[in-house]
């Protein structure tokens, strides 16, 4: 039986107002990507906290960045029928069956942070998150403002990717592309995921340092975590990251705001992990029945070093 007709029927079993029964709380199956960045970190604590203040039962389930394990999760809330289902999808491909298994169930589902690619759209009700192609715009646009600086210098770029698959590290490839190649001085060399993990990052960063055919001078990375390793990684290899090299990513989470107060990072793109309070609302609405927008896209500035002393004491996440 469907919430609203489940929640009607109870308010007249107790001789209730309908109102009333309606303000029995829901509950959200939620299926978090994992805890492989400060952003993730920030993200889950969101959602949870929203949860939380908006009276929402929240079941909640880390994937440890695996596609199988977020399967399982949303299979487990269907059997459980929570009324509905929210999750990050770690990778872009793969949902159409087990999203076809939540609609025959009636439950609505919700994308948050990142999207799928799905032959039949009706398959989720929204999506909430960060426009990725922009924010790999934003960072190739400040790389070429830079590049305009020296015109005659020709610029080895090397690219940290995200997980392989993940709409994240596809969009924010193809956001700086379609920037950068406006300048045929703009070169990327070498480009290899490390997976939005420090470890990751900086074991990656160390493989492209010992390669020396080319020298390096600009990083891009797909986020701030490995970014960072990547910067210590450059240290270790006795260069100073954010001079002998470059550094771009993206995510604006402290970690890279206290890197760039160090110099140790040129700028960051902000990707706003706070997505909680809306995704409660939206969650409500959607129980509801009240219209949506299918994408909803999240505001988001780009700081570079010369702000981050006075940014960072206003930095949420
Ligand atoms: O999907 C958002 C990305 O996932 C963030 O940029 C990254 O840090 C995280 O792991």
């Amino acid at each position: 039986m469907k919430l609203i007709a489940r929640r009607t029927l109870l308010a007249t079993l107790l001789a209730l107002p309908a109102t009333a029964a309606l303000a029995a709380p829901l509950t959200l199956g939620f299926s978090q990507v994992g805890a492989e960045s400060e952003w993730r970190t920030a993200n889950s604590a969101s959602i949870k906290a929203a949860a939380k203040e908006a009276g929402i039962t929240l079941k909640f389930a880390d994937a440890q960045q695996k596609q199988e394990n977020q399967v399982k999760a949303l299979r487990s809330y269907i059997a459980q029928k929570v009324d509905v289902i929210a999750f990050s999808p770690v990778v872009e491909s793969g949902w159409d069956t087990v999203l076809k298994e939540a609609k025959a169930a009636g439950i609505p589902v919700i994308l948050t942070d990142r999207a799928v690619k799905v032959a039949d759209p009706t398959l989720y009700v929204t999506f909430i998150g960060s426009d990725f192609v922009e924010e790999g715009r934003k960072a190739g646009r400040w790389l070429l403002e830079r590049a305009a600086k020296t015109p005659n210098a020709a610029l080895n770029i090397v690219e940290l990717q995200g997980t392989v698959g993940s709409a994240p590290a596809i969009d924010r490839k193809k956001g700086f592309e379609e920037v950068i190649k406006t300048n045929p001085k703009l070169q990327i060399i070498r480009s290899q995921s490390g997976e939005f993990t420090r470890a990751k990052g900086k074991e990656v960063m160390e493989s492209f340092l010992k390669q020396r055919d080319k020298k390096i001078d600009v990083l891009y990375a797909h986020n701030d975590d490995m970014a960072i390793g990547a910067i210590q990684a450059i240290e270790e290899a006795g260069l100073k990251p954010g001079v002998d090299i470059v550094i771009i990513s993206i995510d604006g989470v402290r970690g890279a705001f206290e890197a760039m107060k160090a110099g140790k990072l040129n700028v960051t793109v902000e990707c706003n992990p706070l997505l909680g309070p809306q995704l409660m609302q939206l969650a409500k609405d959607v129980v509801a029945k009240k219209p949506v927008e299918k994408r909803i896209t999240v505001n988001e500035g780009v700081y570079p070093a010369e702000v981050a002393a006075k940014e960072l004491p206003n930095r949420k996440y």
